[in-house]
């Protein structure tokens, strides 16, 4: 770990239902993975999207008269802007009707098909469409009756002609790959799982419907009167989003891919999936790390089940940071969790507001009042309860690392919160608002604020993947930079990186104490606040030479989704690299008269030099460059 590559990926959501809290959980921990690995220093590549195709979404365009496009479309921008108003830090957003995505299906099936992987069979068996599977015999003599125990529809009967997928054949290949890959399935008691289902005989995988029955899919490369079967199609989206086949850098993000998923989607995860890679020819990814499900009052939280939890209701009532707190905290990762609002707000009040806010609020306070609002001296070692605090700080790195390493990412909180405690005893023990009065004790005085200060900015580090906004603000607070770029973890692990003299800021209450009765009022913790270290001089901005440009060209750059090569006329021309590629088509831009900091010092991107930025603003998810309401000759300063 670190330096290294990692790609995650949560399932691709079904657009017949809303986001809710479920797909908020599995999103937001891989949100969360993928920010701690930026953390510890790796390159991550977050990977999460919308499945498309297939019975669940034909049935429902019928049944809202519409079209099956329309819903995909609608759906799954709502699912794009959901996770971008949460904060989820996604690389890449995928549809399986996606026109690459369609090509990499169609690809993957005839390698399998001229493999001779695939053969063409009558099958008639119980189905359930809201699984979009036939059930096997074993399943069906589990059953009191013919209903799908997921969905509590009643299973159809369906025969008909289909292509099937040699799948039984790879059950010992799979058993011994399960058995010789420890970390392959985690928790261990879903590998157990797995492995449990593979004593028994694997059947062979129908996966096509005839046209006749579904055209809402994929079509067989190889027959006509098929599309391919969802599962089939979704599954692939994990390669399709690393640039498979053609990309020929797909191989080494492959080889580092963990699938995060809920527990309902094992067996498709777990053998469908890597059986479909044997036959594909393709090696296998690297985890599926898979977690237990959300309930409220003993059922799973779903659309089916009327108790929907939208997560940008739970982000307007009671803040997003606290929403993600409560999820990552109160579900150990593997098991199944109990959902309620009250749980969260106690959740919430006891180590967010009570021990973290009060403890920093405390330190900050005294900082202003006892120091002056800056980072003191650090004295030298001050004996044993100073040095045991300094420990304790410090084991608190290693301790986040070793959960995380272990997927719980609920223990690792705990190690956080812990430290806020043991701040809050050094306190209790030091007592430095008693130190204030007696000179004698100022060297120790700036000693105490100076390791309570280091503890905050420790907690800041660790909070990121966790709590990004919270972790910004707490290092602006202690003026520490961001935890932007890489290998911030081993600044969490070393005392002392505080630079005495430094501004401190006090700022608000962290958080604010929530009340279950608390209504929709759109809040979102931690405050921002606009504090001094924010503010510039005049002559900094003095310094800052803005000019008008005029678009000339622009062109996409290959291989980069959010950069446009631009040749800027700014009173002379200049090549600007801007990441407006998701916003603008380039021919939009030219002929744009646009705003160009001029004087920031040139960066390669794409390996292209990039000499100036083009100001332009991201606002509901839709960006916008800076333009002027009157004509401007190319190269007026703006000021
Ligand atoms: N489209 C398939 C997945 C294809 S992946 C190649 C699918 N979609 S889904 O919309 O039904 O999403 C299922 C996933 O949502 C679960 O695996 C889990 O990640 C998440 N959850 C849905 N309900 C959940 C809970 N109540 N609790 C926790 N997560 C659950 O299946």
């Amino acid at each position: 770990m670190g330096n290294s590559l990692y790609y995650v990926t949560t399932p691709i959501y079904y657009v017949n239902a809303e986001p809710h809290l479920g797909h908020t959980y599995t999103t937001l921990a891989a949100d969360t993975f993928a920010r701690y690995h930026e953390l510890v220093g790796d390159d991550a590549f977050f990977l999460t999207g919308t499945d498309e195709h297939g019975d669940k979404i034909a049935r429902a365009a019928t049944e809202q008269g519409t079209t099956p496009q329309l819903i995909a479309d609608r759906v799954s921008a709502l699912f794009r802007k959901t996770w971008k108003e949460c904060g989820i830090s996604f690389d890449r957003f995928i549809r399986t009707t996606d026109p690459q995505h369609v090509r990499t299906v169609k690809y993957v099936l005839q390698k399998v098909f001229d493999k001779g992987e695939v053969y063409k069979a009558e099958y008639g068996g119980y189905y359930c469409f809201g699984c979009e599977r036939y059930f096997t015999q074993t399943e069906l003599d589990e059953l009191e009756d013919k209903v799908c125990p997921d969905h509590k529809k009643p299973l159809e009967y369906v025969k008909e002609e289909n292509y099937f997928f040699k799948m039984s054949k790879y059950r010992d290949a799979l058993r011994d790959y399960i058995e010789s890959h420890p970390g392959f399935i985690r928790p261990e008691r879903y590998k157990n799982e797995v492995l449990g289902f593979l004593k028994e005989p694997l059947d062979d995988l129908c996966i096509s419907r005839p046209k006749s029955r579904l055209t809402w899919g994929i079509e067989l490369p190889f027959d006509k009167d098929f599309v391919t079967y969802v599962w089939f199609d979704a599954l692939l989206n994990y390669l399709t989003g690393i640039g498979y086949p053609d990309d020929p850098d797909w191989k080494v993000r492959w080889a580092v891919c963990e699938h995060i998923i809920g527990k309902d989607i094992l067996k498709t995860h777990a053998v469908y999936w890597p059986t479909m890679l044997m036959a594909a020819g393709v090696p296998l990814f690297k985890t599926l790390s898979v977690h237990g499900f959300w309930k409220q009052k003993e059922s799973k939280i779903a659309k089916s089940t009327g108790n929907v939890v939208r997560p940008l209701e739970m982000k307007a009532k009671y803040g997003m940071e606290a929403f993600r707190y409560y999820l990552l905290k109160d579900m150990v990762f593997g098991l199944d969790a109990s959902y309620s609002e009250e749980a969260l707000v106690q959740r919430v009040n006891a180590d967010l507001a009570n021990n973290l806010g009060n403890m920093v609020n405390r330190v900050l306070n005294m900082a202003e009042k006892y120091v002056g609002g800056i980072v003191p001296q650090r004295g030298d070692s001050l004996g044993e309860v100073h040095e045991a605090f300094k420990k304790e700080t410090l084991s608190a790195a290693g301790n986040v690392m070793a959960a995380m390493e272990e997927i719980k990412p609920s223990r690792a909180l705990d190690a956080i919160i812990r430290i806020a405690d043991s701040a809050n005893r050094y306190i209790v023990a030091t007592e430095p608002f008693r130190m204030v009065k007696d000179d004698e004790k100022k060297e120790e005085l700036e000693h105490v604020l100076y390791n309570l200060l280091e503890c905050i900015r420790i907690i800041g580090i660790l909070l990121s993947p966790f709590l990004p906004r919270t972790s910004k603000e707490l290092l602006s607070r202690v003026g520490w930079k961001s935890v932007e770029g890489r290998d911030h973890i081993a600044a969490a692990g070393q005392f002392g990186l505080l630079q005495p003299g430094s501004k401190v800021y006090k700022g608000g209450p962290l958080f604010d104490r929530l009340e279950i009765t608390s209504v929709t009022n759109d809040r979102d913790m931690p405050k921002e606040s606009d504090h001094p270290a924010a503010l510039i001089d005049f002559d900094l901005w003095e310094k800052l030479d803005l000019r008008i440009g005029l678009v000339k060209t622009a062109e996409p750059i290959p291989k980069s989704k959010k950069l446009l090569k631009l040749q800027v006329d700014i009173g002379e021309v200049r090549t600007v690299v801007a990441g407006m590629a998701k916003y603008y088509a380039p021919e939009e831009l030219v002929g744009k008269s646009v705003v160009v900091l001029a004087n920031l010092k040139p960066a390669k991107l794409m390996g292209i030099e990039s000499r100036g930025m083009v100001l332009a603003v991201v606002s509901g998810g839709r960006g916008s460059v800076l333009t002027t309401d009157r004509q401007s000759v190319p190269g007026s300063k703006v000021s």
